[in-house]
């Protein structure tokens, strides 16, 4: 075999290779799991979240998440950003009062507490781990800001299929799989397990948790939120809206970085023009 036919074939192995594990399932002691893709607003090379979106997104991690679950990295003023939330400031700075955050040492030493001004972060429900898992039977209700980045999903997808997912995002890759998975962890509750599977005590059966037994119960029913806007109160609408929301926290700058990214296309374009003007220039008498 000469050396051209050996190359092409060390490589076309490589690539087999390297597509197994985009193929492979999701193991583990529970039933396979599989993770709808979504669409969202944010999503591709001209993503942008959705102000409405996000602001329903808060409004059901404030009434129902907070009760068990921080949001640290956020700060009140960051509500009021316009590629966030984009709730009016005077409204952020009412919401901040109504938090206490503890302040000090004032002249006598001593720590206090004092309403939350729209520069302090959020405050975590809990003073620490310990005291969380104190009240949640051990388990612990993590923070949830960097939450849509802390999870992805293991695309099941035949390689078929997968290959056409590869091209579609090309350029930007796939980035949401966290975001899915917050999606579908919310709507995976399912009342009984399936005939087989025994729950161990406090435990919820979920279709997107890895194993399926899952210490959060189902935080979210339909109606247990009155949305403003006419979004119908659905299960599914929380959900997509939470969700949303901490695709948010986990990166208030996406909108940003996006512009940012046409503003250096445009450079590249505009120096790839002088450049080749420059040539054609230059090498305009040379024959
Ligand atoms: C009554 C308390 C409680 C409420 C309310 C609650 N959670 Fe949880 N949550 C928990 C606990 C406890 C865990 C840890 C579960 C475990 O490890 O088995 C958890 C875990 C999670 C996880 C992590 C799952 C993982 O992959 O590790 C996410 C995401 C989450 N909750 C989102 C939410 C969202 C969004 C809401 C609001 C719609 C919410 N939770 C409301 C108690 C709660």
């Amino acid at each position: 075999m000469n050396m051209i036919k050996r190359t092409a074939l060390a490589t076309a192995a490589a690539s087999m290779l390297a597509l197994l594990p985009l193929t492979a399932h999701a193991a583990g002691g529970g039933e396979e799991i599989h993770i709808e893709r979504q669409t969202w607003s944010f999503a591709g090379f001209t993503g942008k979240f959705d102000k409405a979106q996000l602001q329903r997104g808060y409004q059901v991690y404030k009434e129902v998440c907070a009760a068990c679950h921080g949001v640290k990295r956020v700060a009140f003023r960051n509500l009021a950003e316009k590629t966030g939330p984009g709730f009016p400031e005077e409204s952020v700075k009412a919401l901040a009062a109504t938090f206490k955050v503890e302040d000090g040492p004032n002249d006598d030493g001593k720590m206090f507490q004092r309403p939350a001004k729209l520069s302090d972060n959020v405050p975590s429900p809990y003073k620490n781990e310990q005291e969380a898992r104190s009240i949640h039977n051990g388990a612990y209700p993590p923070d949830l800001s960097n939450m849509a980045k802390a999870r992805s999903i293991e695309n099941t997808a035949p390689w078929y299929k997968h290959i056409f997912l590869m091209a579609r995002d090309i350029g930007v890759g796939y980035q949401e799989g966290g975001v899915d998975y917050i999606y579908a962890l919310l709507t995976g509750y399912e009342e009984k397990p399936p005939a087989g599977v025994k729950l161990a005590d406090g435990m919820n059966y979920n279709k997107a948790f890895p194993g399926n037994q899952i210490a959060m119960a189902p935080p979210l029913s339909d109606g247990i939120v009155k949305y403003e806007d006419g979004t119908p109160a659905k299960v599914e609408n929380y959900s997509r809206d939470v969700a949303a929301f901490l695709a948010w926290t986990a990166d208030p700058r996406l909108e940003d970085r996006k512009s940012m990214g046409w503003i250096v296309m445009l450079y590249l374009v505009i120096t790839a023009l002088l450049l080749f003007i420059g040539k054609k220039r230059i090498w305009a008498s040379a024959h």
